[in-house]
C-alpha cells in the first residue's frame, strides 16, 4: 500500500505562505541557492542546509537536493518554503504508518532574515492539521539539540511535550557531540 504522504498536494497553502514540493533540476537548485548562498554557516550550525555547510555552488545545492528527494522517498515529503513568491525555506518530514501512526517532523530552515515571523511555527501548525486529520495519525515527533535554543522555543511554543533529553547522541558534521531534546504531541493534546 502506497504511504498516504505520497498523496499530499504539491503546494500546500497557510495564512501567509506557501509550501511547494520542487524537483531536483538544475533550475530549482539554482532557486534554492540563491535564496541561502549569502547566509551565515554559522546561523544554520545546529541544522546545516548541507552536511557541513550552506552548499558552495549550484551543482553542491542539487546533490542536497536529490539526497534529500532520497530521504524522503519511501515516507517523507519534502516542502520549499514560499513568502510573497521568495524562497525563504525548507521542510522534510516522514509518516510512519504502523500502528504507532507517528509523523516525524524531520528538518525545518529558513533563512535569517526569515526568523521571528512565526514563519516555522505556521507551516508546523498546517503540517499538524495534516498529520493528524489527513494522514491519521496520532502522534507527531520532534527533535533539536539543548544548544538550539530558538529551535527549542519554537518547538514549545507549538505546544509539543519534551519526553525526555537523550544524552550525547547527536552528533554535528564536525563530530562534536550534542545532547538531544525529543518532543511529541499526541492526536488527544491537539488544539485546532
Ligand atoms: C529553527 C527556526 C526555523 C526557528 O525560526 P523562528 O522564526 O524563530 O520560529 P517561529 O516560527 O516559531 O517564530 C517564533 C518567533 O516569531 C515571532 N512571531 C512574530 N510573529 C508571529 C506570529 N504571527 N506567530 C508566532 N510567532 C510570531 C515570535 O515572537 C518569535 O520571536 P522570538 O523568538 O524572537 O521571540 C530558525 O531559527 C532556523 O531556521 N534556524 C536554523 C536551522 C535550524 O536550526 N533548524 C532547526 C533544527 S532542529
Amino acid at each position: 500500500m502506497i504511504n498516504p504522504i505520497k498523496k499530499l498536494p504539491k503546494v500546500i497553502k497557510t495564512k501567509r505562505l506557501e509550501m511547494r514540493q520542487l524537483n531536483a533540476t538544475s533550475e530549482n537548485a539554482k532557486l534554492v541557492f540563491d535564496a541561502v548562498k549569502n547566509e551565515n554557516p554559522t546561523d544554520f550550525y545546529f541544522n546545516p542546509i548541507a552536511k557541513n555547510t550552506v552548499p558552495k555552488t549550484v551543482k553542491e545545492m542539487l546533490k542536497k537536493m536529490q539526497q534529500e528527494d532520497e530521504y524522503s522517498k519511501s515516507n517523507g515529503a519534502n516542502y520549499y518554503i514560499f513568502h510573497t513568491d521568495k524562497l525563504i525555506g525548507y521542510r522534510r518530514f516522514h509518516f510512519f504508518d504502523d500502528a504507532t501512526k507517528t509523523l516525524q517532523m524531520s528538518i525545518v530552515w529558513l533563512t535569517r532574515s526569515a526568523w521571528g515571523n512565526g514563519f516555522a511555527k505556521e507551516t508546523s501548525d498546517k503540517i499538524e492539521a495534516i498529520a493528524f486529520y489527513t494522514l491519521g495519525a496520532n502522534r507527531i515527533t520532534r527533535q533539536c539539540s539543548t544548544e538550539n535554543v530558538r529551535s527549542a522555543k519554537s518547538i514549545k511554543s507549538s505546544g509539543f511535550h519534551l519526553d525526555g533529553i537523550s544524552r550525547q547522541s547527536g552528533v554535528y558534521p564536525d563530530n562534536k557531540v550534542y545532547d538531544v531534546m525529543f518532543w511529541s504531541k499526541l492526536k488527544s493534546e491537539y488544539k485546532k
